[in-house]
């Protein structure tokens, strides 16, 4: 049976840290500080925000919430994301997605100053990512780094495969395991023979968006796996990509859905904070 990562346990490890972290920061006169940018009414955003917030006041940052009307046009966003640019005590700026069908995401995204861009979402901070010189590291690739840091598991020379090729986790995970020295495997919706190569994977990273996807003979005897995936199941409730029970009988290791992966995205975009504090 699989030892199951106990993301929260980890998340509050590193938040403690944290919070020293910015004491004294702000003993130097440093005060981190998280924008972030909600456009419109979804329920699912309204929570993540909420918990952003709660995650600032836990570690001491301070945070801004602003709430914009579902019907503002691209021009009227890149206007609040020029102005919190300029603003000095602003560290990190974080325009919560989706964004409403009328804006233009791409040009939202690019517009955030690269230095105070705390989701690492823009192209020069991937660019930067890629060439092994990231500022800010991509927050829920960079929380599975820490759990598999904080449990001790080895990622230089194993085998990690990846499913899924999204440009917010399946492409920044390979690129934050290739730094690691893993040899990394990208599977997507049209690789063949899947389950041949999942099953060669030392660690393996699912981020796929679909229930119950990986099946317990898709994951080799004593594999890492790690559950990106946050899906609603058919009775409405919160599931991962992953097979959990099935796939715990095999795994040595296995994270949760809910209370794995998905509290270290917040934690990681914390840390991106205070390093943009400490950067400006
Ligand atoms: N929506 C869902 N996850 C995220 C995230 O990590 N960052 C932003 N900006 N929006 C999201």
């Amino acid at each position: 049976m699989a030892k199951i990562i106990d993301g929260k346990t980890i998340r509050d490890y590193n938040l403690n840290l944290m919070k020293e972290e910015v004491a004294a920061l702000n003993e130097q006169g440093i005060y981190p500080c998280l924008a972030v940018i909600i456009v419109g009414n979804n329920p699912a955003s309204r929570v993540y925000v909420n918990n952003k917030k709660a995650a600032c006041d836990k570690t001491g940052i301070i945070s801004r919430e602003y709430a914009l009307p579902e019907e503002t046009t691209t021009d009227e966003l890149l206007e609040l994301i020029d102005k919190l640019n300029a603003d000095d005590e602003v560290s990190g700026i974080l325009c919560q997605l989706p964004l409403p069908q009328q804006i233009d995401k791409e040009k939202v995204l690019e517009r955030i100053s690269p230095s105070k861009d705390v989701d690492c979402f823009h192209p020069e901070n991937i660019g930067r990512l890629s060439i092994g010189n990231g500022i800010f590291l991509p927050c829920t690739p960079n929380g599975v780094m820490k759990l598999l840091e904080y449990e001790g598991i080895e990622v230089a020379g194993k085998r990690c495969v990846i499913i899924g090729r999204s440009n917010i986790v399946g492409k920044p995970m390979a690129m934050l395991m290739l730094a690691a020295n893993a040899t990394v495997t990208v599977c997507h919706s049209r690789t063949e023979n899947l389950s041949e190569i999942t099953r060669q994977a030392d660690i393996l990273v699912a981020a796929v968006g679909v229930p119950d996807f990986v099946k317990a003979d898709m994951v080799r005897e004593g594999a890492v796996v790690i559950d990106v995936g946050i899906n609603r199941n058919v009775n409405e409730r919160l599931c991962g990509d992953v097979d959990f029970k099935e796939v715990a009988k095999k795994a040595s290791y296995i994270t949760p859905v809910p209370g794995g992966v998905g509290p270290m995205t917040i934690t990681m975009l914390m840390r991106n904070t205070i390093t943009a504090a400490k950067n400006s």
